[in-house]
Formats: C-alpha cells, structure tokens, sequence
C-alpha cells in the first residue's frame, strides 16, 4: 500500500519515503514516480537496535535543510496468522517491534519536524473493533496504536494533530478470496487505495481534527 500511496501523492508533494530496506538503484523508479517533485528515502528497520539514533540523525539531517512535514503517513505494520496455541516470545516480540514499536518511535522522531497544524496518520485496521481470531496479536498490536491516537493527540496539540485510519480490506492478502472478503462488509467491496488516500488528504486538510481514528472499512464493523 505504501507504493500505491507514494504514487499518488508523489505528483503533487516531496515525499520521503522509508524501507526495512536497502534502497537500490534510485534514480529510475524516483523518475519513474514523479519528474515534478523531490522523493527522497530513507533505511529505517524496525529490527535495527540503533533505529531511534537513525531516525534522530535523519530527522535532524532534513531539519538542517529546512525540510518539514505536511503529514507523516505511519504505514508499517506486518500481518501474519498467529494461531492461539503457537504463540512463541519471538514471534510476538517481532510482530510488536513492526506494528507498534516502530510507528511510536517513528511518531517521536517525526513529530517535531511537522508544520504547525500538521498531521501524524497512522495506519490502523477494523481489526481494532473486530479482532481477528487467526490474527490475535495483529489485532492486539493494531489495539495498542490506536490507543496511542488520542494520547499522542494531546501531548501533541495544539501545534500537531494526530489521526488513526481503521482500515477494512484494501489489498488481500495473497492467498485470500477477494470475492469473499468483500461479501463481509455492507458496501460488498474492497477498498482500494484511493479510499484511502482520500481519508488522508480529508485527514490532512481538516485543521479541527485531532485524536479520532476513522473508520473507512466499508461497514465491516457492523455487518
Ligand atoms: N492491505 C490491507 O488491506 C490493509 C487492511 C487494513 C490495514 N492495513 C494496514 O495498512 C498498512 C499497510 O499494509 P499493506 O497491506 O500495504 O502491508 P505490506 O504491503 O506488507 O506493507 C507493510 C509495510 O510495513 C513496512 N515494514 C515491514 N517490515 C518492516 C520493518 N521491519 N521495519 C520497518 N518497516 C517495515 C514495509 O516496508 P518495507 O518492506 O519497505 O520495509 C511496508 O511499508 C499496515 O499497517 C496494515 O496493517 C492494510
């Protein structure tokens, strides 16, 4: 989802964007994205024990140059199934390190380098209000970040506003029925990521708003 948002915004704002990854070969897929503004990316991996000096160095890199943030889109999180019964202090450490760890820190570095009134999203999921049974600790993590949106709200305001996106389907996830998921929600469709960037930019241009998590899931919730 992250690319299909940086593809959209990328013709009308400089982004920048971050990886778990390498970044490799830049120059064609930056033109590729867009010729009119600047896309500038950087390494940040949730399992890297120096992560909170990156993120402070880089920050205060962009800083120097006069860089500020219109909105800091948290997208990061993983979604393994996660069976009650096969939980391992491994495998919850990481799911916690990805899906709430990184975007709290994230938040932290990023928040003073946001313009006045402007927005720190984070990805969510309707799991928040429904949660998965096969995916407990996804629902549990996506919980905990939710939490963190009112919380952040006020010990960020008045200067930053902070808003959650509790997400339905947008992208399956590979080996799931499409059909099917759509079947459960009451609008009988999927979202696509263009619902999603319009709750973004509603997000990011709506001075008032601060501490709400919308939900855009097509009415999953109550179906
Ligand atoms: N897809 C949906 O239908 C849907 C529905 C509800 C909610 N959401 C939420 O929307 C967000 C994006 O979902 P998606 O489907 O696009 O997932 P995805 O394709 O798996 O993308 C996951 C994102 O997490 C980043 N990430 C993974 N491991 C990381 C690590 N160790 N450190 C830092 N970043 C890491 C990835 O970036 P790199 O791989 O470049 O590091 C990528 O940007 C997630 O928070 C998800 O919970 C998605």
């Amino acid at each position: 989802m992250g690319l299909a948002l940086a593809q959209e915004l990328a013709c009308e704002h400089n982004l920048v964007l971050t990886s778990s990854q390498p970044w490799r070969d830049e120059d064609p897929w930056k033109k590729q994205l867009s010729s009119q503004t600047q896309i500038r990316t950087l390494h940040w991996d949730a399992s890297d024990p120096a992560l909170v000096s990156q993120m402070m160095a880089d920050m205060e890199h962009l800083g120097a140059e006069g860089i500020q943030f219109q909105s800091a889109i948290l997208v990061a999180g993983i979604f393994p199934e996660q069976p009650f019964g096969s939980w391992t202090a491994p495998m919850l450490q990481e799911i916690f390190s990805t899906n709430l760890a990184f975007p709290m820190l994230a938040a932290q570095a990023m928040a003073p380098h946001l313009e006045d009134q402007g927005a720190l999203q984070i990805l969510l999921d309707t799991a928040i209000h429904r949660p998965l049974s096969k995916r407990l600790p996804y629902s549990a993590s996506k919980s905990g970040l939710a939490a963190l949106v009112p919380g952040l709200a006020r010990l960020l305001a008045p200067r930053v506003r902070v808003v959650g996106h509790a997400l339905g389907v947008v992208l399956p996830d590979e080996g799931s029925d499409p059909t099917h998921l759509a079947e459960l929600n009451l609008l009988k469709r999927n979202g696509t990521p263009k619902d999603v960037l319009r709750a973004l930019r509603y997000a990011a241009n709506s001075p008032y708003l601060t501490g709400e998590v919308l939900t855009l899931d097509g009415g999953r919730r109550w179906a």
